[in-house]
């Protein structure tokens, strides 16, 4: 790699275009009211600072510092918290570390407790989403949880207990529906323009530098993180529940580990591997930690606390999830959703197509045309678009078209976004940290609970249990805690109520 990674998406994610925009198109930004001047800060703890938690730290020593205070730390891994630490020290304007209190996860309730948390923000690895959750809520915080919700029905129930049990708030940051490209496609389908959704068809690639990604960390166990059907893909089927405002009630899946792992290694041949990525050279499949300061920082530099490798190879041995994956899913009203999932592809980047009564909505997207490997190392063109000549073939880029029985095929502009992930990020986090300040409700209902977690958790963890069984699974038979239908608008999220400034 050779771009510095930007902290609001995987390193070696697509750089989106978007991210650049500063003018974002009407309607895109939700409006909100100034905080009240005698309101006091909420107080924000992070459990897990990781990669991802990168986001929140610069929204509250940034732009939301007016509403939210950083109060303390939590994670087994105290070179991540020192990365951090040192990081809100240089925001504050000092060369120190700013030395917020710091616990490791036994000690959630005390530190809830000790700093007066209002809410703590979930980071951290997949598998343990569901008992911070549950740990948190239960000592008086509320949450913000990055997805997936959790990984399995046992975390669903955990933590669909503890809401009940607490009454506290949940917010699920779906960063995917803050994109104005799949904003806009939820509009359309709302505004009605193809009638009732018969079915969805979803196909999802990863390039072989961000797929691969994912079988050279924690996420190559499944007991980590679900596997794809439940990390990556509840990404895609909270799109799906939130485009056609419906539930999932049935699934069927079939997929495996083809590309990836040991033995496939072996099966074609490809010889002796490195055993992790840092030091290697000439291998497009090798991450080298050093390349980029902040890998470096919050993982090479961390490694001697807890043994973590980010940079195993992808090929090594002990991969128990799957890199190909296809799944059927029946919703309540009717409509089937056929989904595939690919982790190898020489492009990246989505094709939805939505198929109604009255015509079809189709969503083109390409993060990254392709990869350029030069020998020795990886380049990725979306990092320096102004250097990469243009793609005719496969160029980077969205589009949305609606075509209606007996009419000619319409493009439907797709508004310009702020921030990243397909510009979705940073609106996200105006909902995340100033939703009580929102003038009016939002009419795309982006704001998500944890309601719309477990729904979009639910088609992963049924795909799971359809690959073991080889048989469809029903949702309901997964007892997940909630009955998926519930309210349709009212996910929990309080986003969705207007402020009362
Ligand atoms: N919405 C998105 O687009 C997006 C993007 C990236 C990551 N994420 C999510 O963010 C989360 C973190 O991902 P990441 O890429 O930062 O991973 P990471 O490996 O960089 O960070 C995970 C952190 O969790 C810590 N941890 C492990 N066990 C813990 C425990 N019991 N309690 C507290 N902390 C613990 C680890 O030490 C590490 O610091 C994941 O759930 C992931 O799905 C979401």
């Amino acid at each position: 790699m050779s771009k510095q990674s930007p902290v609001d998406q995987n390193p070696t994610a697509p750089l989106p275009a978007g991210s650049t925009g500063s003018m974002p198109g009407p309607g895109v930004v939700p409006l909100f009211a100034p905080p009240p001047a005698d309101r006091p800060r909420r107080r924000y703890a992070v459990a897990g600072t990781g990669h991802r938690a990168g986001m929140y730290v610069d929204a509250l020593t940034g732009e939301h510092a007016d509403v939210g205070e950083l109060v303390a730390w939590l994670d087994p891994n105290p070179g991540r918290i020192d990365y951090y630490d040192a990081q809100v020290g240089r925001a504050l304007g000092g060369d120190a570390p700013a030395g917020l209190p710091r616990y490791t996860p036994a000690d959630l309730e005390r530190m809830i407790s000790e700093q007066a948390v209002d809410t703590v923000i979930v980071t951290s690895v997949d598998r343990t989403h569901a008992e911070l959750v549950d740990r948190s809520l239960r000592a008086g915080a509320d949450v913000v949880v990055e997805k997936p919700l959790t990984t399995d029905a046992a975390g669903c129930r955990r933590i669909t207990r503890a809401v009940a049990d607490t009454g506290r708030d949940v917010v699920m940051t779906f960063n995917y529906r803050y994109a104005p490209r799949n904003s806009t496609l939820r509009q359309v389908i709302a505004d009605g323009a193809i009638g009732e959704v018969t079915s969805v068809h979803f196909e999802w690639v990863l390039d072989t530098m961000h797929g691969a990604d994912y079988f050279r960390r924690w996420h190559r166990e499944k007991s980590n993180s679900g596997g794809l059907l439940v990390h990556k893909a509840s990404h895609h089927f909270d799109l799906v529940n939130w485009w056609i405002d419906d539930v999932p009630v049935r699934v069927y899946a079939s997929g495996a580990l083809r590309f990836y792992g040991d033995a496939n290694a072996a099966a074609r041949g490809m010889g002796p591997r490195p055993e992790r990525g840092t030091g290697v050279t000439g291998d497009p499949f090798s991450l080298d930690l050093r390349d980029d300061p902040r890998l470096e920082a919050l993982y090479l530099q961390a490694e001697h606390h807890d043994g973590y490798r980010r940079d195993q190879d992808p090929f090594a041995p002990g991969i128990t999830i799957e890199d190909n994956m296809s799944v059927l899913v029946d919703y309540s009203r009717g409509a089937t959703l056929t989904y595939s999932l690919n982790a190898h592809s020489p492009w990246e980047g989505y094709r939805v197509s939505v198929n109604g009564t009255l015509g079809r909505a189709e969503l083109r997207v390409v993060e990254r045309g392709h990869v350029d490997f030069h020998g020795d190392h990886l380049l990725d063109p979306s990092a320096t678009p102004e250097q990469a000549t243009e793609d005719l073939v496969r160029p980077d880029g969205h589009r949305l078209v609606v075509q209606k029985h007996w009419r000619r095929a319409e493009e439907v502009p797709i508004p310009e976004g702020i921030g990243g992930h397909g510009g979705g990020d940073a609106i996200l986090l105006k909902d995340v940290f100033r939703r009580d300040l929102r003038l009016g409700p939002d009419p795309l209902a982006r704001a998500a609970g944890y309601l719309d977690g477990v729904r979009a958790v639910a088609v992963g963890v049924a795909a799971n249990e359809s690959l073991l069984t080889g048989q469809p699974v029903l949702v309901e038979d997964l007892e997940l805690g909630v009955p998926l239908a519930g309210d349709r608008t009212g996910t929990g999220a309080p986003g969705d109520r207007p402020a009362e400034v």
